[in-house]
């Protein structure tokens, strides 16, 4: 985490304003686009960065799993919707830090889904690491039927 958070620090990704705002350092690399307030950076214009983590029922689904295979897979772009792309960030991330990232966000901006543990992220880093990017829509019906992502 803190190599590719200092890569993205060079490679001028993460402003050094934005840094001191960041609540929790293994959030860091999401603040750039998901906002240091998970409402996502640029909300509320026509084309923001990214979207909210607030609120989102892929971050709150089930016991974490498909939020992580998020993370792992990163998300097709399929439109215009955000100016900024999910990429698959997994493997730049540690397993502990990744658990403490992901029950961060579960537990704030609104959101109140249970913990994930390191255990779990080793298993999903197993299952969904290197795996083609999902589909915005295949995930969201994940989301309503609980069902484990498939990608
Ligand atoms: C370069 C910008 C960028 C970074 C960095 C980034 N994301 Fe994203 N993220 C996006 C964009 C853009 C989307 C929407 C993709 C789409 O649906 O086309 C997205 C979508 C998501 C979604 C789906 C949310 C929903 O309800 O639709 C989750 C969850 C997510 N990101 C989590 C993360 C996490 C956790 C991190 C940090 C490890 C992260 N993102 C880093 C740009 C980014």
């Amino acid at each position: 985490m803190k190599t590719a958070f200092l890569s993205a620090i060079i490679m001028g990704f993460i402003a050094p304003s934005l840094i001191a705002q960041v609540p929790a350092a293994s959030y860091a690399l999401c603040a750039a686009c998901h906002g240091p307030d998970g409402k996502g950076i640029g909300a509320g214009t026509p084309v923001p960065m990214a979207p909210a983590l607030g609120g989102s029922k892929l971050v709150a689904s089930g016991d974490g799993e498909l939020f992580a295979s998020i993370v792992f897979t990163g998300i097709a772009k399929e439109d215009a919707k955000f100016l900024g792309m999910m990429a698959p960030l997994g493997a730049v991330m540690k397993d502990e830090d990744l658990a403490d990232m992901l029950t961060y966000v579960r537990s704030n901006f609104g959101n109140t889904a249970s913990p994930v543990t390191v255990s779990q992220v080793k298993a999903w880093r197993e299952k969904y690491n290197g795996k083609p990017m999902q589909k915005r829509t295949d995930l969201e019906k994940q989301a309503t039927t609980g069902v484990a992502a498939k990608p």
